[in-house]
């Protein structure tokens, strides 16, 4: 059954490319980020994996830990590792999970069959330390994912869980945000908002991001 936003991350024990893991264990307080390719050995999880292992500090700096999956197994996962190491001038610095049984390809729903019967799709999960998900994505093996945008993501949802706004079309961290519709109160608008709002429409009031 797909996963929906909202629902807890299911949790499971896995072997990884640095060792067992249990999965809301290893998560801990953490905003956590896991991602699916389709196979070891293969060009575009190569420099997927790559660049993510080169925007770890970003993650760390966002409390997030991120592990990634696919259907072989650890002796593989090590093989390749060496060469996206090698070829993306890089090291990887976080664990792969070997799912040669599928048992969280099939908990995530991470294999879709009209794609392919055998291989997982890129499928993109960022999970609160409240173990809900929070985004979910799904991209085709021919499109390698853009994980600035899942950092850009990252930064709007840590934003709006603790504020009452919105982030806009395109926004990235230190742009005006939205004010959420269910404020109206005057005094609470002046309270949560001291930096002034620009009233557009009376459903489209802008402020400048209430964190910066
Ligand atoms: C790749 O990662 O390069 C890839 C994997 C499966 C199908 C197509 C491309």
């Amino acid at each position: 059954m797909a996963i929906r936003l909202g629902d807890i991350a299911p949790d499971f024990t896995a072997q990884t490319s640095e060792g067992a893991i249990k999965f809301h264990e290893w998560l801990g307080d953490s905003w956590g980020i896991l991602f699916s390719h389709p196979a070891d050995y293969t060009p575009v999880c190569t420099t997927e994996l790559g660049a993510v292992a080169k925007l770890k500090s970003e993650f760390s700096q966002r409390n997030t830990k991120v592990i990634a999956l696919s259907v072989d197994a650890v002796d593989s996962h090590h093989g390749w590792i060496k060469d996206i190491n090698e070829t993306q001038k890089t090291s990887v610095n976080y664990p792969i999970i070997a799912d040669s049984d599928r048992k969280v390809s099939d908990l995530y729903d991470m294999i879709h069959p009209n794609a392919s019967d055998t291989l997982t799709v890129r499928s993109v999960f960022i999970i609160g330390p409240d173990k809900k998900v929070k985004l979910t994505l799904t991209y085709p093996a021919s499109t390698g994912r853009n994980f600035e945008e899942i950092l850009r993501v990252l930064d709007s949802l840590q934003l709006t869980v603790s504020h009452s706004v919105a982030t806009p079309v395109n926004w990235k961290d230190g742009d005006d945000c939205v004010i959420v519709p269910s404020i109206q109160d005057p005094k609470e608008l002046a309270s949560k908002f001291p930096k002034g709002y620009e009233v557009i429409k009376p459903y489209l009031r802008m402020t400048p991001q209430p964190n910066k």
